[in-house]
């Protein structure tokens, strides 16, 4: 089995990347938060910066990821980032259900126009093909709009395109992170994909994982959220030891002063902490309070406090 981390817009970017890969890595692969190429020429600072290969460690394996439903968009955006040294695979995303997004059609919202889908793909395999570059496009999709009844024409699609490997997080763009995923619509995909699949969703612990892949035989699972709370999921998976306080403290300081080192004021750095803390406060025994002592902070003095409170008094699951 490979082991993919997913990709989380504002969470998973570069500084927080190096500094898993430098403590935890055992990931075989890492997906980039989304860029979005739009009608200018050049892709925007901000998101090249993430994917420069200057800003990744080399223990990194980085896949960069685009969102669009332009194919000329993806041919222009891919070529620049290919220029940078990506060659190997683009992903595509087809499964954000962010409001703006699925408001232009993009992301999950791509998925309500399966012929605009394969019109798409058309192009950007023909594009691929004549190319010769052999740069392996994968997708990244969620299993309907409104319905998961939507998912057998999608897949359809995903089916008549060499699609490197299809990873599927099974929830509909309505149902945003509620529920549990619908294993139902997996086992289909997993019957008719024509295609590599990789799974995506909830999985937190090392007994989601090994229930999971009791089930499915598939090439790689993808963790995002279940990864940044416990930065050591997938060495436990491999069998190594489990996570303990330590860790998740050496994990804490390295993020705190890496992005201390980047961020212009202490009131981002401080956004950028709870937002780690929503996450990491699961693996407490009162991940409530947990969570309660961070988010009441309103400067970095008392985060400083809430962190050695937590630290100092709190014990893991
Ligand atoms: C804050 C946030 C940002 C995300 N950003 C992206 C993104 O840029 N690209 C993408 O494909 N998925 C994105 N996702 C979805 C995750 O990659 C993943 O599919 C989802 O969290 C389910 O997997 P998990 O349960 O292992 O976390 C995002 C999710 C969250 C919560």
């Amino acid at each position: 089995m490979k082991f993919y981390f997913a990709p989380l817009e504002g969470v998973t970017g570069f500084t927080y990347r190096n500094v898993f890969a430098d403590l935890f890595g055992g990931v075989d692969k890492y997906y980039a938060p989304f860029i979005s190429p739009c009608v200018n020429d050049k892709l925007k600072g901000k998101e090249i910066r993430d994917i420069l290969p200057e800003n990744n460690s080399g223990k990194v394996n980085l896949v960069p990821q685009i969102l669009t439903n332009r194919a000329d968009y993806f041919i222009k955006a891919t070529k620049q980032i290919m220029d940078m040294g990506y060659t190997k695979e683009i992903n595509i995303n087809i499964g954000c259900p962010s409001g703006t997004v699925v408001a232009k059609n993009k992301g999950s919202g791509f998925l309500r126009d399966t012929d605009a889908m394969g019109r798409f793909f058309e192009e950007i395999f023909n594009w691929r093909d004549s190319d010769e570059s052999g740069l392996d496009i994968s997708v990244k999709t969620r299993i309907g709009v409104n319905d998961a009844e939507e998912f057998s024409e999608i897949m359809e699609v995903y089916n008549q395109y060499p699609i490197s490997e299809l990873t599927i997080h099974p929830r509909t763009r309505k149902q945003m992170y509620r529920d549990t995923p619908d294993m139902n619509a997996f086992d289909y995909a997993f019957k008719v994909s024509r295609n590599p699949l990789c799974y995506n969703g909830d999985i937190r612990t090392v007994v989601d994982y090994e229930n999971f892949a009791k089930k499915y035989n598939v090439e790689a699972v993808m963790i995002g959220r279940g990864l940044i709370a416990n930065p050591q999921l997938v060495n436990e998976i491999k069998g190594q030891e489990k996570l303990t306080k330590e860790m998740l403290k050496q994990y804490h300081d390295r993020l705190y002063r890496d992005f201390e080192k980047i961020m212009k004021a202490d009131k981002h750095l401080l956004f950028k902490m709870k937002e780690f803390w929503n996450y990491v406060s699961w693996n407490f025994e009162d991940e409530n309070k947990c969570a309660k002592l961070v988010r009441k902070c309103q400067n970095l003095y008392k985060y400083n406090l809430a962190v050695e409170e937590i630290f100092g008094t709190m014990e893991l699951k």
